[in-house]
């Protein structure tokens, strides 16, 4: 019961997380580039405001369940007298899962506080240039979450 709650924290968390990117990266992004500077920064810092205060707690959450998950498994193979044989597929999420959590919070704590600034004193090609150093993170965090899922979902079915 434990495990089957970690697991669908964990699964929900990832839902918010990639889906919130794939919205942002793919469909707003290209609906507001022709509004002006102003209008559009605007914009864009209070959506990726609350957007990113949702991932804050989603990746959090994604990374405790995950490495939760880990500790329990991990336990119940050494309890019953095994060794803990790390599955590749879990690495690899593992491994990417930190990166990621790692990037994130590169956008949150630097790249978006230096947006927040622009937007604040209406420098707008500095804005510019911190939005889009935004979204090139944010490209690469999506590549990874893919590339997450499909190491994850694919296993075992060559
Ligand atoms: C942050 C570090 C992470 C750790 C330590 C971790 C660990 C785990 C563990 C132990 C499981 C249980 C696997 C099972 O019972 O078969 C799991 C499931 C899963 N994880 Fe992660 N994970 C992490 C990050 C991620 C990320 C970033 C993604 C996607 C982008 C992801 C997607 C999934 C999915 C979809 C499942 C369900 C797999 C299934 O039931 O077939 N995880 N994770």
């Amino acid at each position: 019961m434990i495990y089957a709650t970690l697991k669908t924290v964990h699964v929900l968390s990832i839902i918010v997380w990639i889906g919130g990117m794939v919205f942002t990266h793919f469909f707003l992004r290209p609906a507001v580039a022709n509004l002006d500077p102003p209008v559009r920064m605007r914009l864009m810092h209070d959506v990726l405001g609350r957007f990113f205060r949702a991932v804050l707690v989603a990746s959090l959450l994604t990374l405790a369940s995950g490495v939760w998950m880990l500790g329990r498994v991990a336990k119940q193979v050494v309890q019953s007298g095994g060794s803990f044989q790390m599955p590749l597929a879990w690495t690899i999420m593992t491994v990417l899962g930190i990166a990621m959590v790692g990037i994130f919070m590169y956008i949150r704590f630097v790249l978006y506080k230096r947006f927040d600034r622009c937007v604040a004193a209406a420098e707008w090609t500095a804005g510019g240039s911190a939005l889009a150093k935004i979204r090139y993170w944010v490209a690469i965090n999506l590549g990874l979450g893919v590339l997450v899922l499909l190491v994850t979902l694919l296993r075992g079915t060559a």
